[in-house]
């Protein structure tokens, strides 16, 4: 059963790749839904997870944001993008809330959860703003990692795009009065017959590059 999903899961790595051109197929709402709670697992820092995932159908927001992406059309043409966003509320709501749900799942109860909270605040409560981006920023390309190979175990395309101009995407997504900020857009949906880089070869470093063995 392991050797098999092993096996699986290198198939899916090695049938993925970032598809440049959608075909009109939509995703069907069962298996976005199934990626987004397959990402939801992401591992992330005191599992504070500190970013959000906007998914857009509509047409017209798509096309907005075409410009936004250095004319990248498949930021338009696709099954649904997905926009990863930083969240930059306060950091200490945040710990509040995830040592509340803490407590709901754990036993962990009185000075142990006040404890808990302490270390958290310690670490995450101090960061300037753009600190705090750049850590949200770190959870949300993990999060992505994740997206990207849960949807291509569905045989479901994507596409990472951070060739955007991320505040000129707030602006459009009119993220500031949320406080959030965007990260990186990832277009999902299926490849068209006539996709180029569909024929192009994977390109690696070699392991002996890529890997350094220390002792
Ligand atoms: C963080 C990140 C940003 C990327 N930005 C873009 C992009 O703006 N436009 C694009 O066409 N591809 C983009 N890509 C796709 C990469 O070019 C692609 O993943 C890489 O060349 C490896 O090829 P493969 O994914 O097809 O195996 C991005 C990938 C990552 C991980």
């Amino acid at each position: 059963m392991q050797i098999e999903s092993i096996t699986t899961l290198q198939t899916a790595l090695n049938w993925r790749y970032a598809v440049r051109r959608f075909s009109d197929s939509t995703v069907s709402e069962a298996k976005l839904t199934q990626i987004l709670k397959e990402t939801r697992l992401s591992p992330s820092a005191f599992g504070l997870q500190p970013y959000k995932l906007l998914v857009i159908s509509d047409e017209a927001i798509k096309n907005r944001l075409v410009d936004a992406s250095y004319g990248q059309d498949k930021i338009a043409k696709n099954s649904h993008l997905i926009v990863f966003v930083a969240d930059m509320s306060s950091t200490t709501k945040m710990v509040e809330k995830y040592a509340l749900r803490y407590s709901l799942h754990n036993d962990l109860m009185g000075k142990k959860l006040t404890a808990m909270k302490q270390t958290m605040l310690e670490a995450v409560a101090r960061m300037t703003t753009e600190e705090q981006f750049q850590w949200a920023s770190q959870q949300a390309y993990i999060a992505l990692g994740t997206l990207l190979v849960c949807a291509a175990s569905l045989h479901i395309d994507a596409c990472p795009v951070g060739g955007i101009n991320a505040s000129e995407y707030d602006k459009i997504l009119e993220l500031d009065k949320q406080n959030l900020r965007t990260v990186i857009a990832c277009p999902i949906g299926y490849r068209h017959p006539l996709d180029h880089a569909a024929y192009a070869n994977k390109v690696r470093k070699p392991l002996e590059e890529l890997v350094v063995r220390v002792g």
